[in-house]
């Protein structure tokens, strides 16, 4: 009963989203996970490498939508038995905020690609989110912080007990809210030496490093110069992934292990 349940939920929630938008980005699923399954594949793989070496952290989404790559962040913890580490996903849910002074001078912005309120999802898609992947994961693994990030993230990450992030998946379009998610990561101490960061936007605004997700990654290594990101890999319509280093270190950490 409890696995039909599921799949009648699982089938709702992946059904072909309805906006236009996430379907010129990302196309129907089919092609999406032809694209997305080998990535996260790969990724992962990584990942517990880190984590097989002590490395130890959170999942963090900024950026979830209907939850597509959501479920997919929640599957691969579970096949690569990520035990330790929870998924934290955040969103407005009510669609991209207003552009910033910056945003606004984007390819998306000016062709009004993006507008104010794009991407709002229907009335309890967290919900839903929070039922199939608190399922998969444990409903104590899985947390879902609806809101702008603005006002969400201190609160919330000021009063996590453990603040280290393994893998942040930074999926929210705006140079201004990219920006303030890598700004409160570093002021709460969630970026750690092997941290994977995954910006998915690194290639909008024709990938030009002073508009977009790419300024927004050039003003804070300016701000935190003696941390490194190292181009990884990229896939699909440009995201790129990277691996952070504290070039401070001179010796590896020791970790206790649980
Ligand atoms: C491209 S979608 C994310 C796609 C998603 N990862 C998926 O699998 O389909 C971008 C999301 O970022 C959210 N977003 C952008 N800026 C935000 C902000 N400042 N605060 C909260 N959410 C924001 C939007 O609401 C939107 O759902």
């Amino acid at each position: 009963m409890i696995k039909q349940l599921l799949q009648r939920t699982k089938k709702k929630l992946f059904l072909p989203c309805s906006s236009e938008v996430y379907a010129g980005l990302h196309g129907p699923n089919k092609s999406a996970d032809a694209v997305y399954l080998p990535a996260y594949d790969r990724l992962f793989m990584l990942l517990k490498h880190f984590y097989l070496n002590g490395l130890r952290g959170d999942i963090f989404e900024f950026g979830v939508f209907q939850g597509y790559t959501a479920h997919l962040l929640a599957s691969c913890m579970n096949r690569f038995q990520l035990k330790s580490a929870a998924l934290h996903l955040f969103d407005s849910f009510e669609g991209l905020p207003s552009a910033s002074e910056v945003d606004q001078l984007g390819y998306e912005s000016q062709n009004k690609i993006w507008q104010s309120g794009m991407l709002k999802t229907t009335a309890g898609v967290e919900k839903l989110i929070e039922s199939t992947l608190g399922h998969m994961l444990g409903k104590q693994r899985l947390h879902v912080v609806k809101g702008f990030f603005d006002e969400t993230l201190p609160p919330y990450l000021g009063a996590l007990e453990s603040p280290r992030a393994l893998l942040v998946h930074l999926d929210c379009d705006l140079y201004s809210s990219s920006k303030c998610v890598l700004q409160a990561l570093f002021k709460y101490g969630l970026i750690q030496d092997g941290t994977v960061l995954i910006c998915d936007d690194w290639m909008t605004s024709m990938g030009n490093p002073n508009l977009g997700q790419r300024r927004a990654v050039k003003e804070i290594l300016e701000e935190f110069p003696s941390w490194e990101f190292e181009p990884y890999f990229n896939y699909g319509m440009g995201s790129q992934v990277f691996v952070i280093h504290d070039t401070s270190l001179t010796s590896g950490r020791r970790f206790e292990v649980s």
